[in-house]
């Protein structure tokens, strides 16, 4: 297992490897409320409940379309009805839609609270998570409105992957070739799986 120290405005640790979510899943303090998606919550309701016990969760359709501001406002809504404080920790359960959704709630609820990412597809745990990167998209615009807030965390583990549809591994392994060209470093690696 690896872990990587990000020193960006403030700093994000990126614990990535096997077996990292049930590692550092229960290390994560404070009281928590999980954003995740209802083809995630399907598959990992289980695993939810067990790492994360009580905490309130915010369940929203899977993908694109939910990335919208009246999906945001009922993110925003169910955190308030939790009566979150700031020392609360919203956790993002999914893909890059949830990433970016439950990155930009953290970022406004109270003027940011802490937000950890696990991200489950491989785009998110080889990109979208990372960075530091929210949105919503508006009038059709993709991203329109969003923030720049770091994660505290992100919880990269392969486990997640063995239920992803070939489509979005495709999806993810293309990113990883965009990345390929931009440096020799991750390019020769890619090499070597061939
Ligand atoms: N913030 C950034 O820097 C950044 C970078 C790149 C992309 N993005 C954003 O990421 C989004 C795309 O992310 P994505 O490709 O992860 O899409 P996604 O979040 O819609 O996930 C794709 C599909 O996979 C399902 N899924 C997620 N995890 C699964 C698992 N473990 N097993 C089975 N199914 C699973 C989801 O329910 C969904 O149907 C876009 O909105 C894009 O704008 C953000």
């Amino acid at each position: 297992m690896t872990d990587i120290i990000l020193n960006t405005a403030s700093t994000s640790v990126i614990h990535c490897g096997e077996g990292a979510f049930s590692k550092y899943a229960p290390r994560i303090e404070g009281r928590k409320f999980i954003v995740t998606d209802t083809n995630v919550y399907k598959l990992y309701s289980n695993m939810i409940e067990e790492y994360f016990a009580d905490a309130p969760i915010k369940i929203i359709p899977a993908g694109e379309k939910s990335k919208t501001l009246s999906k945001l406002t009922e993110i925003l809504n169910a955190m308030a009805d939790a009566s979150l404080k700031r020392d609360c920790t919203v956790i993002a359960f999914g893909g890059g839609v949830i990433g970016d959704i439950a990155g930009l709630a953290a970022s406004l609820y109270m003027r940011g609270v802490k937000v950890v990412q696990i991200p489950t597809t491989l785009l998110a745990q080889v990109d979208s998570s990372v960075g530091g990167k929210t949105a919503v998209d508006f009038k059709n615009v993709k991203n329109l409105i969003g923030t720049f807030y770091q994660p505290q965390e992100v919880i990269v583990d392969p486990i997640f992957l063995k239920t992803l549809p070939t489509r979005e591994i495709r999806c993810g392994l293309g990113e990883i070739i965009k990345y390929g060209a931009l440096d020799k470093n991750i390019y020769d690696k890619l090499l070597i799986c061939l």
